[in-house]
């Protein structure tokens, strides 16, 4: 990286002691935690005899996925086609886009890249993508695998019914250039959902009509090999219910204050631990004392509970925001504010929007900064 903090930072890799001297804002991922969270999902998905497709519109990050195909995923999911080329173009090769698009200069560079050796799967939603993809496959030379996109409960793209889901999926096998893959059923609405019972009860209603959805296919000779979808609130009870292959969990490779109250499992359960920090450093003090640090808005994504601020390795109090470069300590009464120039490991609001501010992330490990990977995907939302 020739820019920003992480140039800054790039010779102070592994070096004893250096986690604490790093340039902020810097994005850190925990080593430790980060291991431990794609081995424990990795693990889930083994015990439930489903597969697992992480979804790397968390991370945006070719080292990150790379470590996740390493842990045994199928594949990695990417929500728009910038982001998903980027990947392809770092070294990751089995890519599953997840929504459907309306632009066929975009479609045309998708297919290209499967020309060029991308084992490309995508999501139609209606019979005018199908054809595109078709078309764009044929031109390109390609073959690429579509789904049928269906919607459980989300209320933001898919089929609803086992009739349109049919019809879609007789043109995606009639269609040259196109192999008909099987369904997508993404149940965003389930993810946030606090409590277990509660969040079981709505996944279950989501896995119903998918289920209705499937006997429908299976009826008509189109029975999917692929069933994907779920997420990091729905995981445990993906498993649980079967109806899907795979899971397209993006959010507990880092964890957030968004899906801190989630109870993922239960009490004796795995659990994720937070992996993704913004390091930011005290830069002065105002007039009533208060410690202000060099990270706002720029630095974190604010749509979601307060950051947690930690003082060499101790939860001390919270971030507030003081604008979009800056963030000030909200401490206990009784303690005193850190120095200028110390530096406060935050944990983010929301993982996904987080890492997509930052044109790196520190992997750290310790007390040692161990390296700098690239977020090849930062910035591409289109
Ligand atoms: C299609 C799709 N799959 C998977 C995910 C991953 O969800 P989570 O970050 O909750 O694990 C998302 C997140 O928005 C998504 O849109």
């Amino acid at each position: 990286m020739d820019r920003g903090v992480a140039a800054l930072n790039a010779d102070l890799i592994g070096v004893a002691g250096s986690r604490a001297a790093l340039e902020t804002p810097a994005l850190l991922l925990d080593a430790t935690a980060f291991e431990k969270n794609v081995a424990t999902l990795a693990g889930l998905a083994r015990e439930a005899g489903m597969g697992l497709r992480p979804h790397a519109k968390t991370h945006k990050c070719a080292g990150i996925a790379k470590a996740q195909i390493d842990a045994g995923a199928l594949g990695i999911a990417c929500a728009k086609p910038g982001e998903l080329l980027a990947l392809f173009d770092a070294g990751v090769a089995s890519l599953m886009l997840t929504a459907p698009v309306s632009s066929r200069r975009k479609i045309d560079r998708l297919v290209q890249a499967a020309a060029k050796g991308c084992a490309l799967s995508v999501v139609a939603d209606r019979a005018g993508l199908v054809a595109d993809y078709g078309a764009a496959a044929r031109a390109a030379g390609a073959t690429i695998s579509v789904l049928v996109d269906c919607d459980t409960g989300l209320g933001r793209t898919g089929v609803t019914t086992p009739e349109g889901a049919v019809a879609l999926a007789r043109m995606i096998a009639a269609e040259p250039g196109l192999i008909y893959a099987g369904v997508q059923a993404y149940a965003g609405h389930v993810q946030h959902v606090h409590r277990t019972d509660e969040r079981r009860a709505v996944n279950r209603a989501a896995n119903e009509g998918l289920s209705t959805i499937l006997a429908g296919l299976a009826e008509a000779g189109l029975a999917p090999k692929i069933v994907t979808g779920g997420g990091t609130g729905s995981h445990a009870l993906d498993f649980e219910d079967q109806v899907l292959t795979e899971v397209q969990a993006g959010s507990y490779v880092f964890m957030d204050e968004g899906y801190r109250p989630v109870e993922l499992h239960g009490a004796n359960g795995p659990v994720f631990d937070f992996s993704m920090f913004v390091m930011v450093t005290i830069i002065a003090h105002n007039a009533k004392g208060e410690a202000i640090t060099d990270g706002g808005s720029k630095s974190f994504a604010i749509d979601g509970p307060p950051p947690r601020a930690f003082l060499n390795g101790r939860e001390i109090g919270t971030i507030a925001w003081v604008g979009d470069e800056f963030g000030k300590l909200v401490l206990p009464p009784d303690v005193t504010p850190p120095a200028a120039g110390a530096r406060i490991e935050c944990t983010v609001p929301h993982c996904d929007p987080t890492a997509n501010l930052h044109d790196a992330i520190h992997l750290v490990r310790g007390d040692r900064l161990e390296a700098i990977w690239p977020i090849e995907g930062r910035g591409l939302s289109d």
